[in-house]
């Protein structure tokens, strides 16, 4: 049977315009798709947006709209955006959804059942005027940290869920299952921060506003939106309803990809409602940094953001989705600047990868009519190293990918692509045309052709019209070809017969013009 992979995005919130940040998520989330396709395996790409609590409720107001007139809306946009950004998601949920909520109500009344869930008195400051409960720390000077008035304090009836009952057993499930959180530091933080200080039972209803989920047994309460929201992984793949025929297939979940400021809700929350359940839990759930701008956080206030249409319009879609996925480190937060961006163009696109597509086309026009010779069995010792290192290079990108290491797995491509330009440079073809060594100058031809076609492979999940393009210009039509497995050997390139006259991929840039105009998009 066909190994099955089940990839989620968290679901968004649909309060505003998603800036390149936001969209982070997503394009690794798809490019994941994309790589184990490419494999051969059967993978399924859930997103959606997260559409219920106060907050929203608010915007649509502020917007005059009804809120499920709003949230259908949002989600519209959202799907617009994921179609220019290619996101080939097999389901896109929305929490107001029946086939959610249905799920949720059923799912509350169960834990109520159960124990899990226990009927209480939620205490807290509250802000009269926006309708918001605060934590002491929440407060600024004593005051509602939104409006900047007073609060006072106040009780209410509230459903509770026993979190204290799971801890040592979270603790432990961390322990036995290394792969369970990555990367490893996040299971520290976790364990240190929130859960060996005590873990809080946690509230789950509210009654100072009604755009949620009501709890059957008891509709003045509404679901609290992150005990919604989570639940959406297994409520889109039917968990609990007539047809689960998904959920059999795809749960539990391979990979669950969130950023971290979401990473407590994933890492503790989510496993502890599956735990009460009964449900197994994701194989890996696996926290990435911020995009992030030179002064800090992206904001419309701060008059910093930069938003995908804007790159994509002026650079094309590839360019933006290999430089989100190159600039965000496992360890730390990634930076956008307008000059780091013309940098990777410039260098990294167009430099390294379109001008070696280019340069080998010509030569293969050059000086065999555009047919790539046959494999080159008496390879010297040049194409030997240049064999042995590219197959490195592919090792260690599987290694880094498996491991989530999205950037350092993308730099091993370029690695091996500034590797395949030195081939260049040390077989030296027109040295070979002038010398008439016509059986070492094929051998160069089929070897850099052929790592062309590896470096498309390698490159398709991530960038996959770049791919489509250069399999076109250097010949390789036979889908079989550009498939993962055939990253192994090298293969027989007969019949093969690269364009005439080859396209540029990647067209270098006027740095400062492009900086110029980047900065001033970003104060839009
Ligand atoms: O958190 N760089 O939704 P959301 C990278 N509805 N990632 C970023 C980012 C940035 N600058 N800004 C935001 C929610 N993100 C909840 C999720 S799941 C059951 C519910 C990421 O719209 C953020 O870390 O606020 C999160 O993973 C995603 O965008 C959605 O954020
Ligand atoms: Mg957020």
């Amino acid at each position: 049977m066909k190994e099955t992979f089940y990839i989620t995005t968290p679901i968004y919130y649909p309060s505003g315009k998603f800036h390149i940040g936001t969209a982070y998520t997503t394009v690794l989330a798809d490019s994941l798709k994309k790589l184990h396709q490419l494999k051969g395996e059967d993978a399924y790409l859930l997103t959606g947006t997260d559409e219920h609590g106060q907050k929203i409720q608010q915007v649509a107001e502020k917007n005059g709209k009804e809120p499920q007139v709003y949230v259908d809306e949002m989600a519209a946009i959202a799907k617009e955006l994921w179609k220019t950004m290619e996101i080939e998601y097999d389901d896109f949920i929305q929490t107001t959804q029946v086939r959610h909520e249905k799920v949720v109500q059923k799912v509350f009344e169960r834990l109520l059942a159960q124990g899990d869930i226990y009927k209480g008195t939620y205490e807290g400051m509250y802000c009269v005027p926006c309708k918001t409960y605060f934590t002491e720390t929440q407060l600024v000077d004593g005051k509602c940290p939104d409006c900047g008035r007073d609060v006072v304090k106040m009780e209410e009836e509230a459903y509770f869920f026993n979190m204290k009952k799971y801890a040592d057993r979270l603790i432990a499930y961390y322990e036995d299952h290394p792969d369970f959180i990555k990367p490893n530091y996040r299971k520290t933080e976790m364990i240190n921060n929130f859960i060996k200080p005590g873990l809080e039972d946690l509230c789950v209803t509210r009654t100072t506003f009604d755009w949620g989920i009501p709890v059957l047994s008891d509709p003045k309460h509404v679901v609290y939106v992150w005990l919604d929201a989570l639940l959406n992984y297994i409520t889109a793949l039917g968990y609990d309803s007539e047809d689960d025929t998904l959920f059999q297939k795809y749960w539990p979940a391979n990979i669950q990809i969130v950023g971290k400021d979401i990473a407590r809700f994933h890492l503790i929350y989510w496993p502890i409602f599956l735990m009460a359940l009964d449900l197994p839990l994701p194989k890996t759930i696996f926290v990435h940094n911020w995009i992030m701008m030179k002064d800090g956080k992206m904001s419309k206030s701060k008059g910093n953001v930069i938003y995908p249409e804007t790159l994509i319009n002026r650079y094309g879609l590839d360019a933006v989705r290999y430089f989100l996925l190159r600039e965000m480190p496992v360890s730390q937060d990634g930076i956008f600047s307008p000059e780091a961006f013309i940098e990777r163009y410039n260098f990294d696109l167009c430099n390294d990868l379109s001008n070696l597509l280019n340069r080998t086309v010509s030569m293969v026009n050059k000086y065999f009519g555009g047919k790539v010779p046959a494999n080159q069995t008496h390879a010297n010792a040049i194409d030997e190293a240049f064999e042995t290192e590219t197959q490195e290079y592919i090792i260690e990108f599987e290694k880094k990918i498996e491991n989530f290491e999205i950037a350092d797995s993308l730099k091993e491509i370029w690695q091996l692509i500034a590797r395949t330009n030195k081939y260049i440079d040390e077989t030296a073809p027109w040295q070979l045309a002038k010398e008439e060594e016509t059986e070492k100058l094929a051998s160069s031809m089929y070897h850099l052709i052929e790592s062309l076609r590896k470096i498309a492979i390698l490159i398709s999940p991530f960038m996959k019209d770049t791919a489509k393009n250069i399999f076109r210009q250097i010949g390789i039509t036979d889908l079989k070809l550009q498939m993962w497995e055939t990253l192994q050997t090298n293969i027989a390139l007969e019949n093969t017969q690269v364009i005439a006259q080859g396209e540029p991929i990647f067209m270098r840039r006027k740095a400062e013009e492009e900086i110029e105009y980047l900065k001033n998009m970003m104060k839009n």
